[in-house]
C-alpha cells in the first residue's frame, strides 16, 4: 500500500494506539499529530522501556522519520520541553526532527487555572477534564482570541493580544471564582522566551506534508483520545475540545480529505472510559473490576482507573460508517484471557426517539443488548501468528468484523511490538 495512513482510536481513547502507531511508523516517512494536546498519553514500550508521550507523535524514536504538529494542535510549551527533555535520552536529532506548526494555539497558566476551577465549582457541569487546559484553550481558538506560536515571535503583537486575553480572564477569576488577577508580565516574559525555543522548530507543516507526497514519501496522521470524545461525533458533553476521529485530520493537518489512503480505526477487545459521561456497556462487578487490573487500566495521564465494560459493536460502528474508516486493529484481546464468556453489545434500546438520541449520540438511556462468545480460557499473550491463536479467539474477531463491517487488519496480544498479528500485510 502506498500513500498516507491514519491510525485512530475508536472509543473512548486509551485503545493502544501508541503501540501500532510505533510499530507502523517503520512504513511511514513521518508521523503528524494534528488534534488534542498533553491530554493524550502514548504508551511505548521500546527495548523493554515504557515511555509515555502525550504531545510528542510517537515517532520521535525513530531515527529517520520526521515528526510534525500540526495546526489542530493546542501546546503547553512546559509540557512539550520537559517531553523532549525526558525523551532525549532515546531518541536522537530531535531539534532537526521535529517539525510545529507556528499557526499552533498555545495552552497558557490561565487555561489551566479556568480548566481547574471550573471542575472544581459547583456552578459548572463537571466532566472530568485531565485538568491540562485543553478545553480553555480551544474555547480561544474558537473565540479568535488564541495565542498561537507565531504571536509569540513580536513583542507588540504578543502584548496587544495578551492585554485583551488576561481583562477577559481577570474577569470571570475575579467575579466568577473570586480569584487574583493574573501577573501579565510574567506571562508575557514565558511566552517571549517560549516563542525563542520553539523558533527553530517552526515549519510549515501541510508544505512538509505535500512535499514528503510529491517525493512519494508516506506520513502517517497519528490520532489521540478517540472518536467518541470528538466533541462534533462523541458523547456530547462527555468529551475533548476537539475532532478526534477521522475527520479531524484534513483541518489539523492542513491536507484534503482525499490526501488519507487508508485508516486504521484501533479498539480494544472491551471499552474503557476515563471521567464522567455514559458508557452503556460498563460492567459494575468483580469481572469490570478483574479486566481492569489484567488491562493495567489506570489513565496514562492522569493516573485515574479507567471504567471498564464489553466491546461496544453499535458505537464502534456507527463511528466507522461516519468516518470512512479502512480496517480496524484489535488490541488487548490477552486481558481477556481469563474470561468463560465475553460478551459483545450488538444494539441498543432507547426509551424514546432511536434515532433523535442516536445523532446525538445521548447514550444516558441507551440499554445495551448483547450476544455471547465462548472464551479461550488460556494464555494468548505475546501470539504473533494466526494459526497459533485458539478457535474461540478467531471466532471472537471474526464476529467483531461481522458486526462492524469491516476486516480486522491487525491484533495485539501484547504491550510490546512482537505481540502483533498482521493480518494485512500490505498497509
Ligand atoms: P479534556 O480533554 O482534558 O478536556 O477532557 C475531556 C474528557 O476527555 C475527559 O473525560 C477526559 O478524561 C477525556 N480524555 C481526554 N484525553 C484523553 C485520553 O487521551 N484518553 C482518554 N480519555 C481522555
Amino acid at each position: 500500500m502506498k500513500g498516507n495512513f491514519a491510525v485512530l482510536g475508536l472509543q473512548w481513547g486509551d485503545e493502544g494506539k501508541g503501540k501500532i502507531v510505533n510499530f507502523l511508523s517503520d512504513r511511514a516517512n513521518a508521523a503528524c499529530r494534528y488534534q488534542g494536546g498533553h491530554n493524550a498519553g502514548h504508551t511505548l514500550i521500546i527495548d523493554g522501556k515504557k515511555i509515555v508521550l502525550h504531545l510528542l507523535p510517537s515517532s520521535i524514536c525513530h531515527e529517520n522519520a520526521l515528526s510534525l504538529i500540526g495546526k489542530g494542535v493546542v501546546i503547553s510549551c512546559d509540557a512539550l520541553f520537559e517531553e523532549i527533555k525526558q525523551i532525549e535520552p532515546v531518541a536522537k536529532n530531535i531539534s532537526q526532527k521535529l517539525k510545529i506548526s507556528p499557526a499552533c494555539s498555545l495552552i497558557q497558566p490561565y487555561h489551566i487555572l479556568f480548566d481547574q476551577l471550573k471542575e472544581k465549582s459547583n456552578s459548572f457541569n463537571t466532566i472530568g477534564t485531565t485538568l491540562r487546559g485543553i478545553g480553555p484553550a480551544y474555547e480561544d481558538k474558537v473565540a479568535r482570541r488564541a495565542i498561537r506560536i507565531i504571536d509569540t515571535l513580536s513583542e507588540k503583537k504578543l502584548s496587544e493580544k495578551l492585554e485583551e486575553n488576561i481583562s477577559y480572564y481577570d474577569f470571570w477569576l475575579e467575579k466568577y471564582f473570586g480569584h487574583s488577577k493574573l501577573d501579565f508580565q510574567a506571562i508575557k516574559d514565558e511566552n517571549l522566551k517560549n516563542g525563542e525555543k520553539l523558533k527553530p522548530m517552526l515549519a510549515d507543516v501541510s508544505a512538509e506534508i505535500r512535499k514528503l507526497n510529491r517525493e512519494n514519501k508516506r506520513v502517517l496522521f497519528e490520532g489521540a483520545q478517540g472518536a467518541l470524545l470528538d466533541v462534533d461525533q462523541g458523547t456530547y458533553p462527555y468529551v475533548t475540545s476537539s475532532n478526534c476521529s477521522p475527520a479531524g485530520i484534513a483541518s489539523g493537518a492542513g491536507i484534503g480529505p482525499h490526501d488519507i489512503d487508508y485508516i486504521l480505526g484501533v479498539v480494544k477487545a472491551y471499552v474503557t472510559r476515563v471521567g464522567e459521561g455514559p458508557m452503556p456497556t460498563e460492567i459494575d462487578d468483580e469481572v469490570g473490576e478483574k479486566i481492569a487490573i489484567e488491562g493495567g487500566e489506570v489513565g496514562a495521564t492522569t493516573g485515574r482507573p479507567r471504567r471498564c465494560g464489553w466491546f461496544d459493536a453499535v458505537s464502534v460502528k456507527r463511528v466507522i460508517e461516519s468516518n470512512s474508516v479502512s480496517a480496524l486493529c484489535l488490541t488487548k484481546m490477552d486481558v481477556l484471557d481469563f474470561l468463560d464468556e465475553i460478551k459483545i453489545c450488538v444494539d441498543y434500546r432507547f426509551t424514546e426517539d432511536a434515532e433523535i438520541f442516536s445523532e446525538c449520540m445521548d447514550l444516558e438511556t441507551a440499554q445495551p443488548e448483547y450476544i455471547t462468545c465462548k472464551g479461550w480460557k488460556q494464555s494468548i499473550k505475546g501470539i504473533n501468528k494466526i494459526e497459533e491463536l485458539p478457535k474461540e479467539a478467531i471466532d471472537f474477531y471474526r464476529k467483531i468484523e461481522e458486526l462492524c463491517g469491516i476486516s480486522v487488519d491487525v491484533i495485539s496480544t501484547a504491550p510490546d511490538d512482537a505481540g502483533t498479528i498482521m493480518l494485512n500485510q500490505s498497509i
